[in-house]
């Protein structure tokens, strides 16, 4: 039985005390915690920089599963990788080289993501597959949560799949954007590994973020 991996966005989350928030995440079962990284450019919203992430990191020892929708990215992945992160996750479209922005994230120890928006092909990361550590597949345009999944790009998710065991890579396959207790089944069987939740972790069941992440683990 494939273990479920859950990644709750904290975009969904009360911003006042993301410490706390944080910590019930944790406390929830929560695998890997998906920080949500905008900056009012790449995407049409404004989150949180270094400095949070900085002060985020001493309530969990748990995984900063960070995506970076920002642009340009190469400049800044230091910084994020000084903050705390684990994953740093970026967009093809917000470097010049994804080759060397791969190298960079590498060089600072962490994991590398690389995020394919909804209309962005698998090709544009096709060269790097091997460099990779997880794919971060859009299920949703990104900039904000609670957003409708959709389910075109169930295909793509298939697809990444067929990649990966026919090449034997061990990239995990990871779905962000629009998942609940409906949809969540049907993205595990198309082959994903992790999936992020911001709405349906936060908000469901009278916010009872436990019963939220073990339902979509039992899915
Ligand atoms: C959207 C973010 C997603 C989003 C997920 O740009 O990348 O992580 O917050 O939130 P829900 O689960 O509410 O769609
Ligand atoms: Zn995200």
């Amino acid at each position: 039985m494939k273990k479920i991996l859950i990644s709750p966005s904290i975009l969904s989350a009360d911003f006042s005390q993301l410490g706390i928030e944080i910590k019930k995440l944790e406390q929830g079962g929560a695998d890997l915690i998906h920080v949500d990284v905008m900056d009012g450019h790449f995407v049409p919203n404004l989150t949180i920089g270094p400095p949070v992430i900085k002060n985020l990191r001493k309530y969990t020892k748990l995984p900063f599963d960070v995506h970076l929708m920002i642009s340009p990215v190469h400049k800044y992945i230091e910084d994020y990788a000084e903050a705390g992160a684990d994953i740093i996750t970026i967009h093809p479209e917000a470097t010049d080289n994804l080759k060397e922005s791969i190298n960079l994230i590498k060089k600072f120890g962490k994991k590398v993501g690389v995020s394919l928006n909804p209309k962005t092909e698998i090709k544009t990361l096709i060269d790097e597959i091997e460099n990779i550590n997880l794919v971060l597949v859009m299920s949703v345009n990104p900039g904000f949560g609670g957003q409708k999944f959709m389910p075109e790009v169930l295909d793509k998710i298939k697809e990444l799949k067929k990649i990966k065991d026919n090449g034997k890579y061990n990239f995990d396959i990871e779905v962000d954007g629009g998942i609940n207790f409906s949809n969540s089944k049907k993205v595990l069987e198309a082959g994903a590994d992790i999936l992020v939740s911001g709405t349906t972790v936060f908000k469901e069941n009278d916010g009872n973020i436990k019963t939220n992440i073990e339902k979509l683990k039992s899915m």
